[in-house]
């Protein structure tokens, strides 16, 4: 929780009153009907019954086992490789059927059907075996979005060792640290990738890594931007090398449910991020059964999802559950705006994309941008829309609905988390009605309700704390090597664990409408969005007072109308330290060394003093208000008083720093 108590915006109340009932057309051909929410009622039968789209070796005893709850296990006893869900169960019926169209940054395109990409995932797994990972040994990747990142992952799954994929955005610190949390033997990368026609130097950020990493013996290189690498002799290999060679069959292993598929380190609300643990059957199940529902898939669509595979979003909805489905999807590269703002427009036109999922953030770059860009494509291929990562504000919504939309395509606003692994909230298109802003309703099979402060069930109409009440199949297992931590962040807030009650504090403020839609208010907690990005506060705060300069730092997530929020700092400095234009620079640039570029401080304010409480802790409410230049909410706890006005005045003097 935030060191003020409760949230302002859980009292927030929206007057959004517009409806859109699903198109007829749309409901005549849909994959389900409203039937699904009283079948699946039946929790574990409905379960059972989905669990079909899995290719199993050895079926459960027990659907679900919450004996030892909060530790979840699902499909007991089954057996299975994640792969020959993804890969095998297609090829003999429709090997030919592309799984992945990419389009480069540049606009060169590689098109991998069903039957070519099982066999590179078994050349690539051939080869990871030959250079000594097997099943339980961790594998690092830090890739850019290339058609190898999706064969790295699935070469891994089929010899069941455990990937951990880092984001090629993150520092080569970050990387380090997450190579050293999971003990990974290998680390699978680019010698650089594209963006926007630069090449971000992968390999050479991995090398400042790989000098404080004792646990990697083998680096695996994908050759990309052809950029000049120093190769370790005897650690380092190329892909091409090794992987070309190797045959193109191989025996998956054979993988226990609850076995680990992989970790996604994830911010919280300290600086040590979280290793989000996530095993094979359930993940399967719950991956592959949302995005069958809320994308409505048919057979003939061209799916589209512009995440990047570094984020979960793109382990559950570019890799797992799109190949289980045998879904052909789009695979992208570069950025939006290259080489001009119509590049999103340019894709779903040639590639003729019928579902489109995104990042609200984007989207009101967009809006921005203006009609013009979409306007010179036709996008009458398209029939469903869809948001994640953060909450949509109306306007987007509409705009996408109106521009993007053609008025016809429902859009599905899906709220979930890394730790969920899959969708949680949201419309089924053809069956859910629509509301500019809302997540709507739980998905069938889904149990999430609103709680007060003490834990109350709120009723319809109040706001509170978003919580889940019942286990999902893709439910994140544990925190990798932090069972307590797991226990803690997740399970203490609102559980009741004499009474065998358990519940899943999700962080996120909520807001429940007359009807029983759900209205996301963002974190609780002392976590960022950044363009649909977790950043931690604490993270950012150590990276700053890491700076030889800052004494002190305190950063709130403000409201941006671009990114959702942008990262606001407040430094005290030391000594003689003089806090100026290059002073801000050099600290934004240690911050995004430290971290990324992503966690890069919008602003930077020097003050002498950080407003405190008599206790010590920053006020980050207070320099939240002051941020966002609002009226400054309950003063009567501060120590230092006479320092808001200085800070107000500071703040709106402050140069907004250029944003990247
Ligand atoms: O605050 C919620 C927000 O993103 C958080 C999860 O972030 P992450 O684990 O990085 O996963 C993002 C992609 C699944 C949530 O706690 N969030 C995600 N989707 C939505 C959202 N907030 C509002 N509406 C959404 N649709």
């Amino acid at each position: 929780m935030s060191d003020e108590g409760s949230n302002p915006t859980i009292s927030a109340l929206f007057s959004e009153d517009r409806k859109f009932p699903p198109p007829p057309e749309f409901a005549a051909q849909a994959n389900c009907d409203e039937s699904i929410y009283e079948e699946a009622k039946d929790r574990d039968a409905f379960w059972t019954k989905q669990a079909e789209r899995v290719a199993w070796r050895k079926r459960w005893d027990q659907v679900l086992d919450w004996s030892d709850a909060p530790f979840a296990k699902w499909f007991t006893g089954a057996t299975l490789n994640i792969t020959e869900s993804c890969l095998d169960q297609h090829v003999a019926e429709r090997g030919d059927k592309v799984a992945y169209h990419w389009e480069g940054d540049g606009g060169e395109t590689r098109t991998l059907t069903y039957q070519e990409l099982h066999e590179e995932v078994c050349k690539a797994a051939n080869a990871l075996a030959a250079l000594g990972v097997t099943k339980g040994d961790r594998v690092a990747i830090y890739m850019g979005m290339v058609p190898e990142l999706p064969v790295a992952m699935l070469a891994c799954a089929r010899l069941g060792a455990v990937h951990g994929v880092v984001f090629g955005g993150f520092s080569s610190d970050s990387l380090r640290d997450r190579i050293n949390d999971a003990e990974a033997k290998m680390l699978i990368t680019c010698d650089g990738s594209y963006r926007a026609g630069s090449v971000v130097p992968l390999k050479e950020m991995a090398d400042v890594s790989l000098a404080e990493t004792p646990s990697i013996e083998k680096v695996l290189v994908v050759r990309r931007t052809g950029s000049d690498v120093n190769m370790v002799e005897g650690r380092d290999v190329w892909w091409h090398d090794v992987v070309s060679g190797q045959s193109s069959e191989h025996e998956a292993v054979e993988m226990d449910a609850e076995d680990m598929l992989f970790i996604l380190y994830t911010s919280g609300t300290t600086a040590k991020p979280k290793g989000i643990v996530h095993t094979t059957g359930g993940y399967a199940v719950g991956t592959a059964t949302t995005h069958y529902y809320v994308f409505d898939l048919k057979p003939d669509d061209v799916y589209w999802c512009t995440a990047d595979i570094g984020w979960v979003t793109g382990h559950s909805y570019i890799v797992y559950g799109p190949l289980i489905n045998g879904a052909t999807s789009v695979m992208f590269e570069g950025v939006p705006q290259h080489p001009d703002k119509d590049r999103f427009w340019d894709i779903v036109e040639k590639y003729k994309v019928s579902i489109l999922y995104t990042a609200p953030t984007a989207i009101r770059t967009f809006v921005k941008w203006g009609d013009e860009y979409p306007g010179k494509h036709d996008l009458s291929s398209l029939r469903l829309l869809g948001t994640v990562g953060e909450p949509i504000n109306p306007e987007a919504w509409m705009w996408y609905h109106r521009v993007i939309g053609g008025e016809r395509c429902p859009i599905v606003d899906t709220w979930w988390q890394t730790e969920t692994g899959m969708i949680l909230i949201a419309p089924l298109p053809g069956v859910t009605a629509t509301k500019p802003s809302s997540a709507t309703l739980p998905l069938p099979g889904v149990a999430a309700d609103i709680f007060d402060d003490a834990g109350n069930s709120v009723p319809f109409g109040g706001g509170g704390y978003l919580t889940l009440t019942e286990p999902w199949p893709a439910m994140l297992r544990t925190l990798y090597k932090e069972p307590d931590r797991f226990k803690e962040v997740y399970w203490s807030r609102f559980s009741k664990p004499d009474e065998n009650k358990w519940v899943y504090f999700a962080g996120d403020g909520a807001k429940r409408d007359e009807e029983g839609y759900l209205w996301l208010l963002g974190r609780v907690d002392d976590v960022m969005n950044i363009s649909g990005h977790r950043i931690s506060t604490l993270e950012v705060e150590s990276a700053l007072v890491d700076h030889p300069a800052v004494a002190e730092a305190a950063v709130v997530g403000r409201a941006d109308d671009r990114t959702g929020q942008a990262i606001a700092a407040f430094c005290t400095l030391k000594g003689t330290a003089v806090g100026d234009e290059n002073l801000i620079k050099e600290i934004r640039d240690h911050v995004a060394d430290k971290i990324g570029k992503i966690a890069r401080p919008a602003s930077i304010v020097f003050t002498p003093e950080l407003p405190k409480t008599r206790s010590g802790k920053i006020m980050r409410r207070l320099l939240k208000d002051i941020s966002e230049k609002r009226q400054l909410g309950d003063v009567t706890t501060l120590a230092n008083e006479g320092v808001v006005s200085e800070l107000s005045d500071l703040a709106s003097q402050a140069k907004a720093a250029e944003d990247d």
